[in-house]
């Protein structure tokens, strides 16, 4: 994959902004309050893992929840929407877990050959959000060009099978999930259900997250959702792009699963420790591209 790809890796080299990352400011004392999580608190992830896996399903298998594997683990999951044609609109799927007590949304990443060439393609210039569906966020919040338009395109029937989920389930508790281009999507999700359904509780926790937008966009997104979580795994390079030299900033809630699959939290927006991925993965040839779809604690992402 690398021979056949050396253009766009050299491409990416000058937009990942490899240099960015001053790992050398991570010491001993940055890495002492990076705490381990809990086998208990990697536990309660699972069912966020599965459906954020469930989303490379075709919508004709998660609308009846008989998508196999990645459905028999949230048994207690019901449908509600569900759509994207995986190829110019990303699967995704809307519903209610009974046992969490959240509307569940999920979208679908995109094909690990892929991913990197989707986040730095020529649509990767920070630009404003569309003031219809981001009501009242300020013009200073900019994202990735590409993400915002591709959420764009199911935003408002996402919103309308959010809605019909809340009253069918008298819940007002929602969580977006993802891995990869679909953590991305529904991040924006997030930030999209928390403007246009103000008395809801809304959370994201997504998987190989890349990051979204610039420095006003992640203290936004921090303000928002205090318990964020976006977990990444080992040498995943996809976090790391696009790079912190183009403007880009990660939001709080990195979990960072280190080499011997210990979890790791790891405090503040991009942490240049080496427990975590902006210091880990300081360029994209420190990266492997491998550790993207997981494991995260067992669960590989896919269909
Ligand atoms: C789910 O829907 C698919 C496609 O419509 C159908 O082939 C399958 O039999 C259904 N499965 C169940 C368990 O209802
Ligand atoms: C895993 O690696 C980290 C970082 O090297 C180390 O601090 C920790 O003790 C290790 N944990 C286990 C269970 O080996
Ligand atoms: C990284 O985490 C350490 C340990 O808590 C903290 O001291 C440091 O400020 C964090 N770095 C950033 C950039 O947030």
């Amino acid at each position: 994959m690398f021979a056949q790809a050396s253009w766009s890796l050299y491409f990416l080299f000058l937009v990942a902004s490899a240099f960015a990352s001053p790992t050398a400011r991570a010491g001993i004392e940055a890495r002492a309050a990076i705490t381990a999580l809990t086998a208990a608190q990697i536990t309660a992830y699972k069912p966020y893992t599965y459906y954020a896996s469930t989303a490379y399903c075709s919508p004709s298998t998660t609308i009846n929840w008989s998508c196999g594997t990645n459905c028999e683990a949230n048994p207690s999951f019901v449908p509600v929407a569900s759509g994207g044609d995986g190829d110019s609109i990303q699967y995704w799927f809307v519903g209610y877990d009974t046992t969490l007590k959240s509307v569940i949304v999920s979208h679908q990443g995109t094909d690990v050959t892929e991913i990197l060439s989707v986040i730095t393609d020529t649509e990767f210039a920070l630009e404003t959000m569309d003031s219809t569906l981001f009501t009242g966020v300020s013009s200073s919040v900019k994202v990735h060009d590409g993400f915002g338009k591709e959420q764009a395109k199911t935003a408002t029937t996402v919103l309308s099978a959010v809605k019909t989920t809340m009253s069918t389930h008298s819940t007002s508790t929602i969580t977006t999930t993802g891995h990869s281009l679909g953590a991305a999507l529904s991040l924006l999700d997030a930030l999209y259900l928390s403007v246009q359904l103000p008395s809801a509780s809304v959370n994201f926790i997504g998987y190989g997250l890349p990051r979204v937008g610039n420095q006003a966009f992640a203290n936004l997104i921090d303000s928002k959702f205090p318990n964020l979580a976006h977990i990444n795994n080992k040498e995943d390079m996809v976090p790391i792009v696009p790079g912190e030299l183009l403007g880009y900033v990660h939001p709080s809630g990195e979990k960072h699963i280190l080499d011997n699959s210990t979890w790791v939290a790891c405090p503040g927006q991009d942490n240049d420790s080496q427990e975590c991925s902006t210091g880990d993965v300081p360029t994209i040839f420190n990266g492997d591209i491998d550790d993207h779809i997981g494991p995260y604690d067992g669960v590989e992402m896919g269909c």
